[in-house]
């Protein structure tokens, strides 16, 4: 038969007596038994049901409600009620930007809800206790096993669910929700393709028939300004141009004797010795910027992809397996002077490859 000793009083306890304990008893005679002596055991509010507790009650249930909320109004918004590419007034053409920002921001008041929640749980409504330990080696016997049991018992029935319905009813609403993001993040993933939504963003930027070539501040791109073998960092001349992220364009003039071998139907692209393709990677995005002008090869600077624009952007060493989109140019006259416009948007979708390109 195995026995474990009380050191409170001085006698040895069977598996038997261990199993006739309530879970409070078995849990404190169990610490002792361990070595860990409780000095102080109070319970936070000895007559049940007052209304402190009550409202303590109230208050952390509130916690967790708005966990709940902010679960399920991530599933809502990852789902697409809220329009996938809304508007913010003055938000130009970024107008996807803040469905990110929204999603970690709700996922982000759930987990935190809850943990708030069960850490006020803890500190408004578990006993108070300190206990004090001594250290010991060895496995422990039986009645050491069930005296654990009835430690663990005991923490659950001062959790007190059985009686806090409230609590129970909206942590599980707030955990159930959550425990539903991952699995929406999975499925609807799968089922909401990228760009689909209106303007199809993935697959369009702000060019467009007649949109002019502007730079960063706004002036006009002229044919007059490259010296042969420049380049220039160029956008769409519209509102909010500049700061689209697949605007940047890099505009090419070649030096004498160089030409382009152009890619099927693409050949009238170019403006005489002026080409322009989009700035961003191809491999994962960074800006190819570092242009050897006399062997026409253009360095992106991030995993040493290099495209020659000789061959129409190819990609002819490193990662990147897709050619730089070429933009179609055409110049206008304006107050004597010529300057680019775009004759139509780049013909491919910009930057890293993703599935189903159209
Ligand atoms: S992003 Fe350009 S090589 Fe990787």
């Amino acid at each position: 038969m195995s026995t474990t000793h009380s050191p409170s009083s001085g006698e040895e306890m069977t598996a038997e007596e261990a199993a006739q304990l309530s879970p409070e008893e078995a849990m404190i005679a169990g610490a002792e038994a361990d070595g860990i002596y409780i000095v102080h055991r109070r319970e936070r509010f000895p007559i049940a049901g007052t209304k402190a507790e009550k409202r303590a009650e109230r208050t952390i249930a509130t916690v967790f409600v708005i966990g709940f909320l902010a679960a399920v109004a991530f599933i809502v918004v990852f789902c697409g009620a809220v329009p996938y590419e809304f508007k913010l007034p003055g938000a130009g053409n970024q107008n996807y930007r803040y469905f990110t920002p929204l999603l970690g921001g709700l996922l982000g008041l759930a987990l935190a809800c809850i943990g708030i929640g069960v850490v006020l749980w803890a500190k408004w409504l578990l006993p108070e206790e300190e206990a004090v330990q001594d250290r010991h080696d060895g496995a422990s016997d039986m009645t050491q096993q069930i005296l654990g049991a009835g430690t663990l018992v005991s923490g659950f029935e001062d959790l007190g669910i059985a009686r806090r319905s409230m609590l129970k009813t909206t942590l599980g609403l707030a955990g159930g929700a959550l425990g539903l993001v991952p699995l929406v993040a999975l499925v609807g993933a799968m089922i909401k393709k990228p760009g689909r939504g209106p303007g199809q963003s993935l697959f369009h930027t702000p060019y467009g028939p007649g949109v002019p070539l502007v730079y960063s501040d706004g002036r006009r791109v002229s044919p007059d300004d490259l010296q042969p073998g420049g380049i220039a960092t160029v956008f769409p001349g519209v509102e909010g141009g500049v700061k689209n992220s697949d605007s940047p364009t890099l505009l090419i003039r070649l030096r004498p004797g160089q030409t382009v071998k152009a890619r099927k139907n693409q050949a009238n692209f170019g403006w005489g010795e002026y080409v322009a393709f989009s700035k961003i990677c191809t491999h994962a995005g960074c800006p190819a910027s570092l242009y050897e002008q006399k062997t026409g090869r253009l360095l992106c600077p991030c995993h040493q992809s290099q495209f020659d624009v000789l061959q129409d952007a190819k990609p002819v060493f490193g990662p990147a397996t897709r050619s730089l989109p070429k933009l179609p140019l055409d110049v206008e006259m304006v107050d004597g002077r010529q300057y680019f416009k775009a004759r139509d948007d780049f013909p491919e979708a910009i930057g890293p490859s993703f599935w189903e390109r159209p």
